[in-house]
Order: structure tokens, then sequence, then C-alpha cells
């Protein structure tokens, strides 16, 4: 490997600093914690590892991609196989690697400012996924947001407020929304897109295979929603597909911004098997999750200290009784790896986020809960 010698000046890197998007100084690339001696990780909302008929449809599929050719760039045969299973008419799709990626097309496409505005905004509640803001920053676009209620629900008011002060481009809305495992109620959410007529709302289902059902019907009422969906939550985060369901004229607009062949051919045909052939063995590792998830909630309740919020997703949002920090650092000094949100302070400084493990996962983290800070 040839050296590479250092340059005889920095002057033309700082020059070439001065063309970075400003925004790009406040934030931080995603580095994971990863404290030594973790055994068992519940802190990145991952399912459990899939039944081995999944795993071995998923590397059949893979094993036959042509590697010397390009991906699909329509992803057809994926696009087919959602629609299959969700109902999503093919040409309201659009496919990206993670619904990540799906975010980022959506923020870049709706960068219009409107009205008065100077810049494009993106409105989501809070707390919630990071993305939303983070992404915004990334393009130059405004991120509003909005604190959810005392029940870690849509705050009519306020949202109404800001979507009539604000006129947003987006809103984000996660149901079942991450950190917090609920859904949004379904009036609150009408009435945001009966508000935000003249934005694009996106009710973000990373989760909602955990949840009693989707959102997606009020498309019918709604033109403007837009659902994201992925499978990175059901056993399969290493594919990287997410998906955004909503009208054909805008998936098509948003689609000019996506790369031509944005998801890999293993990916899409993966996912395509997965959901084609692989569908009961995956169902069947949510049924799993869905059952440990509740047994869990019950579990903590029951233990002094800690009170669970009813999820619909496949991890917990729980209030701890002591500072949410000092359970974490327990919890790491006991090998268990959780989110914690106290950096954030007011309301957050009480809460952890609990992934939904392996029953193994689960029995360790509640063992390690019972000799924690109170
Ligand atoms: C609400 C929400 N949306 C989207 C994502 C990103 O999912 P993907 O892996 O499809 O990029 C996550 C991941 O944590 C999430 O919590």
């Amino acid at each position: 490997m040839p050296t590479s010698k250092a340059p005889a000046t920095t002057a033309p890197v700082e020059d070439a600093r001065a063309g970075l998007r400003a925004e790009l100084a406040d934030l931080t690339a995603y580095v994971p914690s990863m404290p030594e001696g973790i055994e068992v990780k519940l802190d990145a909302n991952e399912a459990p590892p899939v039944e081995p008929e999944l795993r071995e449809i998923v590397a059949r599929a893979m094993a036959a991609v042509p590697l010397e050719v390009y991906p699909d760039p329509r992803a057809e045969r994926l696009r087919a196989a959602i629609s299959a299973r969700t109902g999503a008419p093919p040409g309201d799709l659009l496919v990206g690697t993670g619904s990540d990626e799906v975010i980022s097309l959506i923020v870049n496409a709706f960068a219009q400012p409107r009205r008065k505005n100077t810049q494009a905004v993106v409105l989501a509640p809070t707390p919630s996924f990071v993305m939303y803001r983070v992404t915004a920053r990334a393009h130059g676009v405004k991120p509003v947001e909005l604190p959810l209620d005392a029940a870690w629900d849509l705050d009519a008011k306020t949202m109404s407020r800001a979507i009539e002060m604000m006129s947003p481009n987006v809103v984000f809305i996660a149901s079942p929304n991450n950190p917090t495992g609920n859904v949004v109620s379904r009036d609150r959410l009408e009435a945001v897109l009966e508000q935000a007529k003249g934005a694009f709302v996106v009710v973000d289902e990373a989760y909602v295979d955990y949840a009693p059902g989707s959102v997606r019907e009020l498309r019918a009422r709604h033109a403007n929603l837009g659902v994201l969906r992925t499978l990175s939550k059901v056993g399969l985060a290493a594919l990287r597909v997410g998906w955004l369901e909503a009208d054909a004229g805008l998936v098509g607009e948003i689609d000019k911004g996506r790369q031509p062949f944005n998801v890999s051919a293993t990916s899409q045909l993966g996912a395509a098997a997965a959901l084609e052939e692989g569908y009961d063995a995956l169902s069947r590792g949510v049924a799993r999750v869905r059952e440990a998830r509740d047994a869990l909630a019950r579990e903590l309740d029951a233990l002094e200290g800690f009170e669970v919020t009813p999820s619909d997703a496949n991890f917990l949002w729980v209030r701890t009784a002591a500072p949410a920090g000092d359970v974490y650092e327990h919890l790491v000094r006991e090998g268990v790896l959780v989110r914690s949100f106290h950096a954030r302070g007011g309301r957050l400084a009480h809460q952890l986020r609990v992934t939904i493990g392996r029953p193994e996962d689960n029995a360790r983290l509640l063992d390690a809960l019972s000799r924690a800070p109170r």
C-alpha cells in the first residue's frame, strides 16, 4: 500500500470547508454507543434472529443474483411483493435503502419554501425518531419539533397552531412512535391530515407489524397521506429495505431524486423472497416478539421503581424512579445495553427504551433490573 504524505499545507482544505453547509457544524455523525463487556444488546430495536427457514429462503434468493449486472432500477419484483402483502398499488410505492433513505428523498424533494417562509419546514413531534430532524438539517431544511402530550400522544392544539403558523412542507409522525412505543390517536391524526392539507403528511409505520393495524386506509380520504414502512424491525435490518406508499404523482416526483440503483440486487431479491415465500416464518417471529413484549411489560410493571407505557412496538418505554442514567450504567455493568434518554433532560431524564430480545435476553434484563437503583 502506498503511504500517503501529509499535504504541504491545509489551506486548500480550509478553503473547501468554507463551502460546507453551515448546519453540519451542529450535527454529529451516527456512532452507536457500544460500551465494553456488553453481552445482551437491547438498544437498537432490532428483532431477535429469524427462523432458519426464513434465513434459507433469503440466502437462496441472494445466491441466485447475477453479480455482473446492475440491480433492477425500478425494483419491480420487490414492489410487486410489497404490494401483494400490503395492498398498496405498485405505482404508489418507492423503495429505498432502508426508510432512512426514503426520509432523505422526501426531505430532498419537498425543499421549496412555502408562503412567506425563507426555508422549507419539516414538522415532527418530540420525542420521536431523530432522523427527521437530522435529515432536515443536513438538507438545509428547517426542522420544527413539537412536544408530545403527557401521555406521549399528539398534542392537537400545539400541532394545529404550528401547522397554521409554520406552513410545513412535510409532517412526519411515527406511529407506533419511537421511542415511546404507542400509536397516535386516530382522531388527532385525522385532525392533522385535515389541517395540514397543503403539506405531505408521512406516517412512519416502521413498527406497525407489532401494532393492531396500519393507517394506510386513510389514504382514501386524505390524498396528502404517505405511509413509510421497513423490513428492518421484523428481522431483516441487514437488507436495508424500506418503502413509501403515497399518491403515485407525488411518488413520481420524489423518485426523480433517487439514485437509479439505490437498492442492491441482493437486498431486492432477498426481501422479495422473504415477502413471497418467507412471510409465515416472518410473521411467526413477529408474534413471538409481541408475546414476549406483553409478558416483559407485565413483569417490569410489577417491579418496584419501573413503569411501562403500553407498547405497540418491539420495545418498551420504561419510566424509572431513579435517574435513568444511573439505571443505564447499572445495566451496562451487568452486560446489558439499552437506550437511555437522560442526556436530553426534562421528562426524558427518567426514561429508558428497551428492545424486546430473545427470551434469554429478556430474562437477563429483568434479573439485572431487580438489582438496579430505585
Ligand atoms: C420510526 C423509525 N423510522 C425509521 C427507522 C429507520 O428504519 P430503516 O432501518 O428502514 O432505515 C427507524 C429505525 O430505528 C425508526 O425507529
